[in-house]
């Protein structure tokens, strides 16, 4: 089982839209993954149409003691091979209790050693925020996918988040790769042109050499939670995610091979 991180604690990147375009992606590859909405404002929750009230069963319950096992929380997408656990706007109250109650770093550590192998991906999506949530993801993540606009002010939130990941992987003494996926690029504009290339001139081969473009198509929600094939949502956004889905799996094989090297 791979686990990724989709974050990034700038809002409004496209993690939401990162998850699912690359969570379907997996899945119509053949893959078994699970998305977990980890963000309070649910809205990868809302994409899959289950309304935040009455809350539904979901994170939370990974943070109970006793906690709630992983599988038992999934629910079922239409998507063959897809399956979400949903967020709860009581997330929010999670960094309260955790001042209080030890060990909730792990929680989803935990949650993931206990599932087994019924799942080849897990992808939490993120949210914007450095607390509780995403530090544990960050701790239960083999890969760090940073989503970040191509435009100037972003280049401080990804600089931010590397500080972070940098952080986590000396705390828990095991790599964490990271994979930037510039995002919502115009290539119209000189400043999304420049912003990409400084973004690689600072990161190097950390950053994708490609960009997930700005297209409305995107957000369209309906285009990436539907059982229909990808060819009916033509688009520039989707195909640029599935290649960006390439460069993350090539990039996952040679860390993998260099660890095995080592
Ligand atoms: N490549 C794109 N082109 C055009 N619109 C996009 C693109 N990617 C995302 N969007 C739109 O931008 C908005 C923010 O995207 P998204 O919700 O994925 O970001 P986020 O980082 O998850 O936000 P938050 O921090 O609030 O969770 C959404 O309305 C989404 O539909
Ligand atoms: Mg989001």
């Amino acid at each position: 089982m791979r686990v990724w991180a989709i974050a990034n604690q700038k809002g409004g990147v496209g993690k939401t839209t990162t998850t699912l375009a690359l969570g379907r992606g997996l899945a119509m590859r053949g893959a078994r993954v699970l998305l977990v909405d980890l963000d309070p404002h649910a809205s990868l929750t809302r994409a899959f149409g289950v309304p935040p009230e009455p809350a539904p069963a979901g994170v939370l319950e990974l943070f109970n003691e006793p906690p709630a096992e992983l599988a038992s929380l999934a629910r079922d997408t239409g998507i063959p091979g897809l399956q979400h656990v949903a967020a709860q706007t009581a997330l929010a109250t999670l960094e309260r209790r955790s001042a209080t109650q030890p060990g909730l770093g792990l929680a989803l550590s935990n949650a993931l050693a206990r599932c087994g192998d019924g799942y080849d991906y897990v992808l939490f999506d993120c949210p914007p925020t450095l607390g509780l949530l995403m530090v544990n993801a960050l701790a239960a993540a083999d890969h760090l996918i940073i989503p970040t606009q191509t435009e100037p002010l972003a280049l401080h939130g990804l600089e931010g988040m590397c500080r972070t990941a940098d952080m986590i992987e000396r705390s828990r003494r095991r790599p964490l790769p990271v994979s930037v996926l510039p995002t919502m690029y115009d290539r119209r504009t000189r400043t999304g042109a420049e912003t990409l290339r400084e973004m690689q001139r600072q990161h190097g081969p950390r950053v994708w050499d490609d960009a997930i473009p700005t297209d409305t198509r995107l957000c369209n929600v309906a285009a990436l939670t539907s059982t229909a094939p990808a060819e009916q949502y033509p688009g520039r956004g989707l195909s640029a995610y599935r290649r960006a889905l390439e460069w993350i799996l090539a990039t996952e094989a040679a860390v993998l091979a260099r660890t095995e090297a080592a």
